[in-house]
């Protein structure tokens, strides 16, 4: 049996539900994108969201997020981006982050695979770092399946894109976690969020891609820039012998 999963990412969402970040009714477009998801894709296992939930991390909010996963909730896996609140994150879903961990990562072993969350929220920071102990933790994970499909998920892509200004406040003291995804050929995929856009790249032998926002889509150039495209997010497909397929999908129009 494959394993159908959407990644959403970057809601930057407000108690106010009228709230705009650049522009961008966060609330509307991510309501969009949930509309979307559950009339093409109803039958997914697993809905990830990597981070950047809450622009004002306020508990409210994490409510409202709640409310809207609503039967979704159980496939859920969330992993927190510079703009969360972990503390609270584990306090409004706390059937997600049920063991003591200092940090919210998650491990699925599911249709062959192993899926992977990682933490890189740092606080009061908007640059992420992983840390030796959840790094020490994905290594083991790694050794004990070293011939399982592995699908990685992260709020900061470990390497660069080309695009200055996020580089500049990408992961740092990534090189670490970058050889240990290179010396492990049987990671297939990393996909993070963060920077708002979609890219693709690679890490020794595994595929890397960034996936859009809900809301608000940043441009490639290498200062700050945006882009009008409509909000999106990321499916994939992950096969019992290891191939995979992802795809990106977005509204029909921006906002
Ligand atoms: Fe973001
Ligand atoms: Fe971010």
């Amino acid at each position: 049996m494959s394993v159908r999963i959407v990644q959403l990412t970057d809601l930057h969402l407000y108690e106010q539900r009228d709230r705009v970040l650049a522009g961008v009714p966060t609330w509307e477009t991510f309501d969009a994108v949930l509309e979307q998801v559950r009339e093409r894709h109803a039958d997914l296992d697993y809905l990830i969201l990597t981070g950047d939930l809450a622009q004002d991390e306020a508990p409210q909010t994490y409510m409202m997020l709640r409310e809207a996963l609503g039967e979704w909730l159980p496939r859920c896996r969330i992993i927190p981006g510079n703009h969360d609140d972990p503390v609270q994150l584990r306090r409004l879903f706390p059937e997600l982050f049920h063991d003591a961990a200092d940090r919210l990562t998650f491990d699925l072993d599911t249709g062959g695979w192993t899926i992977i969350g990682l933490d890189s929220h740092v606080p009061g920071d908007v640059k992420g770092r992983v840390g030796a102990a959840q790094l020490e933790w994905v290594r083991a994970l790694l050794a004990g399946e070293p011939d399982r499909p592995t699908l990685i998920f992260i709020h900061h892509p470990p390497v660069p894109l080309g695009v200055a200004w996020l580089d500049s406040l990408g992961l740092l003291a990534a090189q670490p976690l970058v050889s240990l995804i290179e010396g492990s050929p049987q990671v297939k995929l990393v996909c993070a969020g963060h920077v708002h856009q979609a890219w693709s790249g690679e890490i020794g032998s595994a595929a890397i891609q960034t996936t859009p926002s809900t809301c608000v889509q940043f441009g490639a150039r290498a200062e700050k820039s945006f882009d009008r495209r409509a909000a999106g997010y990321r499916t994939i497909t992950l096969e019992p012998d290891g191939r995979f397929e992802t795809d990106v999908h977005r509204l029909p129009a921006a906002p």
